[in-house]
């Protein structure tokens, strides 16, 4: 059974005080082990001071990495720097930096292969906005993300790599796909991995749902057999709406 993860994404937010406070009450939680895996991605700046965090149910991940190990790139931190801090996963192709930073799938793809070879799981977004959902391109705009990467990927790294389906239409709005149409893409991306890397590794990939979850709309989510659980953002920022979410598990 693939164990069910929940993942708050804080994206630019949060004052450094204000997350150690979060990340203090997340810590006193008792979750099962076998049931339920807990990542918080807080801005990069506060990663070292936080690996206190890591334990079996609460890990860190870092929001976005380069794809190059070292150099000239000012502003940017590489793979091979968050597994010298020992963070464990790595956000990579969000839409936000997809549409803002003009990454592009290739992009995203040499930075999962960073992450792979420093031994960083990635967490891989991929997403559709509402124009290519409504145009009936979202099954395209899916395949397309992923399978950019999966081609590059062998069967080994499968095990390390956990998928986030975010529409695009979903994110920070309020408005949540609903159950069906989440298990709908979800089942797809799965059959996706299935073709591309094999079907036990598409037994056993994770995969997210993300966009506008919240306590009275995740256990819906979470119950579609498809759905692995949750990458949150703005109900991340706060205790109780984050643990009503893992709650739900
Ligand atoms: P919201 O939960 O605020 O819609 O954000 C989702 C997201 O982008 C997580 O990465």
């Amino acid at each position: 059974m693939r164990k069910k993860i929940v993942a708050g994404n804080w994206k630019m937010n949060l004052t450094f005080d204000e997350g150690r406070q979060l990340l203090n009450e997340l810590r006193l939680l008792r979750l099962d082990d076998d049931k339920v895996e807990v990542i918080v991605a807080p801005p990069s700046l506060y990663l070292s001071q936080f690996s206190f965090t890591n334990s079996n149910t609460l890990s860190l991940a870092a929001q976005n990495c380069h794809d190059k190990p070292s150099g000239a790139y000012t502003g940017e931190q590489s793979a091979a720097m968050l597994a010298s801090l020992k963070i464990g996963y790595c956000i990579l192709g969000h839409s936000e930096r997809r549409s803002m930073f003009h990454e592009s799938d290739e992009w995203v793809a040499d930075k999962v292969m960073a992450c792979f070879a420093e031994g960083v799981s990635p967490i891989l977004c991929c997403g559709e906005t509402l124009a290519e959902r409504e145009a009936g391109r979202h099954f395209d705009v899916i395949t397309k993300q992923l399978t950019t990467v999966f081609k590059r990927m062998d069967k080994k790294q499968a095990a390390y790599m956990i998928i986030a389906y975010e529409p695009v239409w979903a994110i920070g709005t309020g408005v949540t796909a609903s159950s069906d149409q989440a298990q709908e893409m979800h089942a797809f991306i799965r059959s996706l991995i299935s073709t591309e890397l094999g079907r036990e590794e598409a037994e056993e990939m994770r995969i997210l749902y993300g966009g506008s979850v919240k306590g009275s709309n995740a256990k819906e989510l979470f119950d579609q057999s498809d759905v692995d659980g949750g990458l949150v953002g703005g109900a991340s920022l706060d205790f109780s709406s984050f643990k009503d979410i893992i709650d739900a598990i």
